[in-house]
């Protein structure tokens, strides 16, 4: 796994208790993004409560199993997310796609997310799941960090979604096949 402070850092799974009792970490992780610029679904002004609104419509996911929260803990707090989402698709049994891949903007640059990403690659194929799916903005850290993962890009969509700031942006599809 990566060096650096990264790695004082525990990467873990949240059960829908824990999610529900620590939304209001969570929900600082996402306005923490989207302050910074993030395209991940929200608009800047982004509050708190809303945040805390979006993780709390993923719990009912977590609680059945179709949805996976994992997260960097550094002991006192949650500095990282990424959420892994199984197909639901009777012909999908093999598919997931991941989500809100998120690390908090003073942690970065020291191996998180990669970490992040290799747990929820690592989650998704002991569920059985290997094919692999997401999105984001063209040019941005997050396609920065896919490409260094190995995900291959299958897609560009031109203005596909705004920033937070409100500029329409590039978005590029991403996939990866996992071993068995
Ligand atoms: C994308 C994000 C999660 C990366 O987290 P991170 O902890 O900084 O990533 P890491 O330190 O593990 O980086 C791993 C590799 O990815 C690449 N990378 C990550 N961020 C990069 C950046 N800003 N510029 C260039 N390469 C970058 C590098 O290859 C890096 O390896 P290196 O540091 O040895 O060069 C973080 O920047 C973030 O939260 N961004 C905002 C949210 C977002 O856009 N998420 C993706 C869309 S869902």
């Amino acid at each position: 796994m990566s060096g650096g402070t990264g790695s004082a850092i525990d990467v873990r799974r949240l059960d829908a208790a824990e999610a529900e009792a620590r939304l209001s970490e969570l929900a600082d992780i996402l306005v923490d993004a989207v302050a910074h610029g993030a395209s991940v679904n929200f608009m800047a002004g982004f509050t708190p409560e809303s945040a805390s609104a979006f993780w709390r419509s993923q719990l009912a996911a977590v609680a059945d199993g179709s949805r996976q929260i994992l997260v960097g803990d550094d002991g006192r707090r949650l500095v990282g997310t990424v959420v892994l989402t199984f197909a639901p698709q009777p012909n999908a049994p093999h598919r997931a796609e991941i989500g809100k891949m998120l690390v908090l903007s003073t942690l970065r640059r020291q191996g998180l997310g990669r970490r992040l990403l290799l747990a929820a690659e690592a989650a998704a194929r002991e569920a059985g799941r290997t094919l692999l799916l997401l999105d984001t903005e063209s040019g941005s850290a997050g396609d920065r960090l896919y490409r260094s993962c190995g995900w291959i890009e299958y897609g560009r969509v031109p203005g596909h979604a705004l920033t937070p700031d409100g500029r329409l942006a590039e978005t590029t599809m991403f996939y990866k096949r996992l071993g068995q």
